[in-house]
């Protein structure tokens, strides 16, 4: 069975089909997914979402893109979510110096802050990084005694600074971009990765793997993602599934 450690359920893209296709992923052998928020409201119904659906978790936290806009009490409005049972993670957060749609003075504090709350409240951290390698780094190198472990989602860095993050004690998740054929590096991590630091995830409704690219990505494709690795490694897919629900769960909890 399949654990899909990051997919934005709450979407608009899934207000159609939503019920209909969280109900089916059992179906398609997936029995575990984390819904990540991107803000105070999105986090919000991404607890909603668990509180209604068996296979679904979630995770609390402020998006890079909404740094900027994240008002002046969203650390104490996560706080109290972070109690909710069925959260296990605070994310996602991180930085985004490919977008900068905030300021990155911004971002840089909002991340901070989210690092000490989930350290608080004892969660793991889903990080977002894009184009900010070495600043995300840096911070978590700076904050590395307060890091509850977390996850480098949707890892798409080199696996020379993969080996920096694994350092931190951080798992990496690939997702739709290792199936794509253009793919360098998520194959180099996919080939290099210790096993038991591996977690695969869709990051729908978004990075959707060959061969649906160009449609809607579901958690139900995650399959793809185990299948390419399994290829790429030379393994049985049923070893891939295996390995990265059991990381999946160990990391974060999310067993019963
Ligand atoms: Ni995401």
């Amino acid at each position: 069975m399949l654990f899909d450690t990051h997919a934005h359920l709450d979407d608009k893209r899934f207000d159609q089909d939503r019920d209909e296709l969280i109900r089916g992923l059992p179906d398609r052998g997936v029995f575990r997914v984390i819904c990540p928020g991107i803000d105070v409201e999105s986090s919000q119904r991404c607890i909603e979402l668990s509180e209604e659906y068996d296979i679904v978790y979630a995770g609390v936290g402020i998006h890079p893109h909404e740094a900027s806009s994240a008002g002046e009490d969203y650390l104490e409005s996560l706080r109290s979510m972070a109690a909710h049972k069925k959260v296990v993670a605070i994310g996602e957060i991180g930085l985004d110096y490919y977008y900068d749609f905030s300021p990155r003075d911004d971002q840089k504090r909002v991340f901070t802050e989210q690092i000490g709350l989930a350290s608080e409240v004892g969660l793991p951290i889903i990080v977002h990084n894009r184009e900010s390698h070495k600043d995300v780094l840096d911070i978590l190198r700076s904050n590395k005694e307060l890091l509850v472990g977390g996850v480098m989602h949707c890892y798409s860095g080199s696996w020379d600074m993969a080996k920096l993050f694994l350092d931190l004690g951080l798992y990496i998740s690939l997702g739709g971009p290792v199936t794509f054929k253009n793919a360098k590096r998520p194959i180099e991590i996919a080939e290099n990765i210790p096993l038991d630091r591996l977690l695969i995830e869709t990051d729908s409704p978004y990075l959707t793997p060959v061969p649906h690219r160009g449609k809607r990505n579901d958690p139900g494709l995650v399959g793809l993602v185990a299948e390419k690795i399994a290829m790429i490694r030379g393994i049985s897919v049923e070893e891939v599934r295996r390995v990265t629900s059991e990381n999946a769960v160990s990391l974060f909890r999310a067993e019963t």
